[in-house]
């Protein structure tokens, strides 16, 4: 089962994903992570996405795509995944329906998660995530118990460099230009179903339904 979460900076996919990865057993496949994972160990591919990374810009597509290849070969990934922050562009979700029409895999459903604006840029300003687990947290609306430490595995949380008013507003017109005609393609293919809403539980219910138990 192949479940895409698409949706605005900040609108709630990793939060989301976090609920449906657990109650499906599925591993959670982030290409924002992907690309954080390569620029903290200082790979090539981690030098070359840096500046896009840093600027709120998109990393290329080639880049983006080799990355993900690699992840959905691993063994966790042949019984699906949670897919967030990918396809980000037309071309991307190309590639996709083609990496997956060769693993003889389908997208089972393309969840968009619609959040208001003004509610995405007060929770990117206090987002804070695990160091070490990722688990992610908010100081105003979902803060850990214990201030600056991870619930899950104790390690310290850090603020997103790419937290910041002003990167926050490139990722946003990125998305506006570069993503959101992505809604477009696979409306044509009868596969997104939008969910509306600010409370993760709630919309973690509604996907639920959608998907089946
Ligand atoms: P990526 O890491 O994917 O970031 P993003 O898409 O900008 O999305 P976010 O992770 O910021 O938000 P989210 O929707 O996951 O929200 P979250 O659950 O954390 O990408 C980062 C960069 O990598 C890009 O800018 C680009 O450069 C590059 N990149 C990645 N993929 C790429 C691709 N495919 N192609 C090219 N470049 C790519 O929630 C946000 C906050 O809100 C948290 O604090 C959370 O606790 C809080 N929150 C969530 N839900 C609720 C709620 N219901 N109520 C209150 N607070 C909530
Ligand atoms: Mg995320």
């Amino acid at each position: 089962m192949i479940l895409l979460l698409f949706g605005a900076p900040g609108a709630g996919k990793g939060t989301l994903a976090e609920m449906l990865t657990k109650h499906y057993k599925l591993p959670h496949v982030s290409t924002g992570d992907l690309l954080r994972y390569h620029l903290s160990k200082g790979t090539e591919i981690g030098k070359k996405a840096k500046e896009y990374m840093d600027t709120g810009l998109l990393v290329p597509d080639d880049v983006v795509l080799e990355i993900l290849e690699e992840k959905m070969d691993e063994k966790d990934c042949h019984r699906g995944y949670v897919l967030d922050g990918f396809p980000r562009t037309v071309e991307q979700a190309e590639a996709l329906d083609e990496m997956i029409e060769e693993r003889s895999a389908k997208i089972s459903h393309v969840f968009n998660i619609d959040v208001p604006r003004d509610v995405i840029v007060k929770r990117l300003c206090a987002r804070r995530v695990c160091s070490k687990c990722g688990a992610i947290y908010n100081v105003e609306f979902k803060p850990p118990k214990k201030e600056g430490t991870c619930d899950v595995c104790g390690a310290p949380l850090m603020h997103r460099s790419d937290d910041k008013d002003d990167v926050i507003r490139k990722r946003l017109a990125e998305y506006e230009s570069k993503t959101r005609p992505v809604l477009d393609y696979y409306q044509k293919k009868n596969l997104v179903r939008t969910v509306k809403g600010t409370d993760s539980a709630e919309m973690f219910g509604k996907i639920v339904d959608i998907v089946g138990k």
